[in-house]
């Protein structure tokens, strides 16, 4: 379903917006009417992807900065002020996931120190600052949404990845703080808890049975395509939600939703060719 003017009016922010979910956010928000700032370390990316939303008839504009750096952030609020003149949607996305961080980013016993700083740094503080820089600009302008993409990682327990979790399970608690402080100024804050989607880098490189792995534990008959993460922030952006606030909602296709021994038991069902028990 379209919305074209769902978001007329408004002035979105994405970070991590030059890539992945963050891009195909902008596009969407763009399609329903935002202007858009795309935010980006990786310039290039929130160039082509500015350049994409321009050529189909919207307006975005590229920036670049490191999320981690509150200079880089400031100044990327105030370049979007003084372009688009207010900033009413602001998608905290930026996440460092790079092959070699996630390798890095191990177990407890075997996390490199390096890897805990760069997720907890980029993640976590990353959208901490836009917060800071962004949240002055939408009480000017009478309030706003925030919306932060979480994950699966930061509310249960896995083998690896534990910086990726401890930033994701932060920005909940980020996203409940800003909901309580600024509600009554008008800004709502949310999270998504987002499931595993196939952009095209983990097309590339993520291992077919871990795919097949990732997928018993959906409900839905397929993982995640990034549309589907830009649909949920769409609305999370628009005045449709405008009684929702202070909530993680998982995008998930039910990943989060079931009993750990849904899929063993599942395939013991099959095996006995029945679901009694
Ligand atoms: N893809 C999934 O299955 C999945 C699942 C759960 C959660 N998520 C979350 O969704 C978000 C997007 O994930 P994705 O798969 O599109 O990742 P991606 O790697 O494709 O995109 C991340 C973007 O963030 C940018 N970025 C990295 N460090 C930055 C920095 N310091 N400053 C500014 N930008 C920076 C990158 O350049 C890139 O464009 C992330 O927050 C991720 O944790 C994704």
């Amino acid at each position: 379903m379209t919305h074209p003017t769902r978001l007329q009016g408004k002035v979105a922010v994405v970070t991590g917006g030059g890539h992945g979910l963050g891009a195909e956010t902008a596009r969407v928000l763009a399609a329903q009417g935002a202007r858009v700032a795309v935010v980006d370390l990786a310039y290039e990316g929130a160039v082509q992807v500015a350049s994409e939303i321009e050529a189909a008839g919207g307006q975005a504009l590229a920036v670049q900065a490191d999320v981690r750096s509150e200079s880089d952030v400031q100044a990327m609020a105030t370049t979007v002020t003084d372009r688009f003149g207010r900033i009413d949607v602001l998608h905290n996305n930026a996440a460092a996931l790079g092959v070699a961080q996630r390798q890095a980013d191990r177990d407890v016993c075997n996390v490199s120190l390096e890897a805990w700083d760069t997720a907890l740094d980029v993640n976590a503080r990353g959208a901490m600052l836009c917060c800071k820089h962004v949240v002055p600009v939408m009480l000017r302008g009478g309030g706003g949404s925030i919306v932060f993409s979480t994950s699966g990682f930061g509310q249960l327990g896995d083998i690896t990845l534990t910086a990726y979790a401890a930033s994701k399970a932060a920005l909940m608690a980020l996203a409940r703080s800003v909901a309580a402080q600024y509600g009554k100024q008008g800004i709502r804050s949310n999270a998504i808890m987002i499931g595993f989607v196939l952009n095209d880098h983990a097309q590339k490189t993520v291992p077919q049975e871990v795919k097949q792995i990732l997928l018993a534990q959906h409900l839905t008959p397929d993982l995640g395509r990034p549309r589907q993460i830009a649909d949920a922030v769409a609305f999370l952006a628009s005045d449709e939600s405008s009684f929702i606030t202070g909530a993680v909602i998982p995008v998930d296709g039910g990943f989060t939703s079931h009993s750990p021994s849904m899929v063993p038991l599942r395939e013991y069902f099959e095996r006995q060719g029945s679901n009694k028990l």
